[in-house]
């Protein structure tokens, strides 16, 4: 009998799914620390020094977001939408209850294949990542997967709890079969920790409400052990990580995380100071920025891991390039 584990290493030994194309969009305004302090008892020190964030991004739908980054990341690719197998968007916060996000993006785009939502909170890129790949196992060639949250719509602006920490964007990335093994998404790991489902909730007409200090301490631990799991399941190790892009929530829980990793905090992308927390799309954002930066390079060793509501948690290692 053959039994699945998880962490699981990545497809046969003659094919691996890689990324060809990477494109993101940010909200459509520009909201600074200061401008919250106009209307909350704040301020830019608090929440610097609280969080990192210094200004956020709101505004646009999760089809606008969703469109712009999904159209850049196919001409990154050079592939057209017609060639796409399927389409997944990662979301917590869809435009409508139905239909989903990603049935009005593929209409957008013209493309014709399958298409779904996928709710994993601030982990579900990572969780759209792995789903994606173990799809390219099983045949297709060619799928987009997109991470899109517009949070600043769930948000109370009246709470200063939570009103300082979240943002809009999108990212998207195309994931592509390869007969370079050597190349593309080595292992990846998906967790639930449903226990810890009251840290952090929204009800339907509500707004999102937070236990911030215990999120934040769960948020550290599984993040590790996430990192620790994928890397295992690779046979690697944290020193051969050359870049870990986790989620945007906070540069505290990053800092902790890295630390008892010991990975140096100068691996880690960060963009959560001018995009705040943007869930399922700040994993893609941090990756875009890397990859901009020059951090990333062909053969880097790439750790991406969220965490969120859930409290779900997910990991994927992937060796950059084609
Ligand atoms: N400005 C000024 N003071 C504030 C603010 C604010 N915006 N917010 C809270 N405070 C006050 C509190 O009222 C408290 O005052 P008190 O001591 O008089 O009671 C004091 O600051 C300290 O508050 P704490 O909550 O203890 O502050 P902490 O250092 O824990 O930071 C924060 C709060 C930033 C929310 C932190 O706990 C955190 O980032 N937690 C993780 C949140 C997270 O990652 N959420 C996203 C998950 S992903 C997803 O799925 C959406």
């Amino acid at each position: 009998m053959t039994i699945t584990t998880n962490p699981q290493t990545s497809l046969t030994p003659t094919t691996r799914a890689a990324i060809s194309g990477l494109g993101t969009a940010r909200g459509h305004k520009v909201v600074t620390n200061h401008d919250l302090t106009l209307t909350l008892d704040t301020s830019d020190e608090w929440i610097i020094e609280r969080s990192g964030i210094r200004e956020r991004r709101i505004g646009g739908s999760c089809l606008e977001l969703s469109t712009e980054a999904a159209r850049k990341a196919l001409t990154q690719a050079q592939v057209q939408p017609q060639e796409l197998d399927l389409i997944i968007c990662a979301t917590c916060t869809p435009d409508q209850v139905f239909p989903a996000v990603s049935n009005r993006l593929q209409n957008e785009l013209e493309a014709n294949c399958g298409a779904f939502d996928l709710n994993a909170a601030c982990s579900g890129f990572t969780y759209g990542v792995t789903v994606a790949e173990a799809q390219i196992a099983a045949g297709m060639e060619r799928i987009l997967v997109v991470g899109v949250d517009t949070l600043s719509r769930f948000t109370d602006w009246n709470d200063r709890s939570t009103a300082v920490l979240f943002g809009d964007g999108a990212g998207a990335i195309v994931l592509e079969r390869t007969h370079n093994t050597q190349k593309g998404i080595l292992s990846t790991f998906l967790g639930s920790e449903g226990r810890f489902a009251d840290l952090l909730t929204c009800d339907f007409g509500g707004y999102i409400q937070m236990e911030g200090k215990e999120v934040f301490r769960q948020a550290v631990r599984v993040m590790v052990s996430a990192s620790q799991q994928v890397l295992a399941a690779a046979g690697l190790t944290p020193q051969d990580v050359d870049v870990v892009v986790p989620h945007q929530a906070n540069m505290r829980i990053i800092e902790s995380a890295m630390k008892r990793l010991s990975i140096p905090l100068q691996k880690a992308s960060t963009v959560l100071e001018t995009t705040g927390n943007t869930s399922s799309s700040s994993i893609p954002l941090a990756l875009d920025a890397a990859v901009s930066k020059g951090l990333i390079q062909d053969n880097s060793l790439v750790l991406m891991v969220g965490f969120g509501a859930g409290m779900s948690v997910a990991a994927a290692l992937v060796r950059w390039g084609q």
